[in-house]
């Protein structure tokens, strides 16, 4: 094997039974994480679940007491100056005067990571527009909001774009807009050689942005796999059959019991009937059975489970998604 096959296998992060508790409260308990490069990995549990510890650790900003880990195959332990050049975390940019403004912060912090005058300012400035922060580029840090605060923090993240991007809860408590943007954002990065490690508690995230999920409750990873692969594992997809005006709805349901041999859930005031789909193959033989019977539809889709769903079936319990604005710097009390 050559030094460079053996360097693009070296995951991005693998961590091995991580623990850390405060007191007696063992908020990570015994972690495994393996995140190829190149990907985008979520890390998804409610409020305390101990995403962010976990996080901090993998950032060298808390010393796991069991468990080992590595970035890019170093440890971020014994290797902790090596690991930090390879890892950005959303929250360390923090700004470096509250007294300047967005821009000049940007600039500075730019000029920091070694790049030119020219560079740092166009760098800022193009970083500034993307974010929808152009207006508010001359303002004082201080005046920021929570969000734009946020906004500036992956805007500084991308000037030195390292490998491995940690972002906790990048989206929590942010507007829709700008959380649309937050994920074009985070999709640019990876698609242009970074890897993500992304925790959230927004089940429609992880769906939408990660490439591997863990669901993560109490400390533990309760299950671990895609979205599709989460899904799969809590329940199979529905069809969803709406009939025309003027079908009956008896007629319908004889013939899902003959030709898929389950019985179809019946919401009679809607014409719509819903079937557990464990066979995709059938529905071919389901449509021309329909026909045939002259049970003419008017809708068909396919139902996937969602997460909520699944994060239901695995940990007992649904998820509170905490909301509050300017709650989600959480990193600078893990570092304190
Ligand atoms: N610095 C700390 N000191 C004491 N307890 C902490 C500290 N940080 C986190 N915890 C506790 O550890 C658990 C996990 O917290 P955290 O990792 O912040 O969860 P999450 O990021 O998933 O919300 C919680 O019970 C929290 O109260
Ligand atoms: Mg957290």
């Amino acid at each position: 094997m050559t030094s460079s096959t053996r360097a693009s296998r070296v995951p991005a992060v693998r961590a091995e039974g991580l623990v850390k508790s405060f007191g007696d409260n063992r908020a990570v308990d015994g972690v495994d994480l393996t995140v190829e490069a190149g990907t985008v990995y979520g890390v998804l549990g409610p409020n305390g679940a101990g995403k962010t510890t976990t996080i901090s650790m993998l950032a060298t900003l808390l010393k796991p007491d069991a468990g080992r880990a590595e970035i890019f195959g170093y440890d971020v332990v014994r290797q902790s100056q090596i690991v930090r050049q390879l890892i950005g975390l959303t929250g360390q940019f923090a700004s470096v005067d509250e007294r300047l403004s967005a821009t000049e912060n940007l600039v500075i912090f730019a000029r920091l990571l070694g790049l030119s005058r020219a560079d740092a300012r166009r760098k800022s400035t193009e970083l500034l527009e993307e974010f929808g922060l152009t207006e508010a580029a001359s303002r004082p840090l201080a005046k920021f909001s929570g969000g734009m605060r946020r906004r500036l923090d992956l805007a500084a993240s991308l000037i030195a774009q390292p490998p491995l991007i940690f972002l906790d809860e990048p989206t929590t408590g942010l507007d829709p807009r700008t959380r649309g943007q937050m994920w074009d954002t985070i999709r640019r990065l990876v698609s242009t050689g970074s890897t993500v490690l992304l925790t959230t508690q927004y089940l429609d995230e992880a769906d939408q942005l990660a490439d591997r999920i863990a669901v993560i409750d109490r400390g533990q990873v309760v299950a671990e796999g895609t979205a599709l692969e989460l899904k799969a594992s809590v329940g199979q997809a529905s069809l969803i059959l709406r009939l025309q005006p003027g079908s009956d709805l008896d007629d319908a349901q004889r013939v899902i019991g003959r030709v898929l041999d389950v019985p179809a859930i019946v919401s009679p005031e809607a014409a719509r009937l819903t079937v557990p789909m464990s066979d995709p193959d059938r529905v071919t033989d389901l449509l021309v059975a329909f026909r045939d019977a002259g049970v003419h539809l008017s809708e068909f889709s396919v139902q996937q489970p969602t997460l909520d769903e699944v994060f239901l079936t695995l940990t007992g319990k649904g998820v509170e998604a905490d909301t509050a604005p300017d709650d989600a710097r959480e990193l600078e009390g893990a570092r304190a």
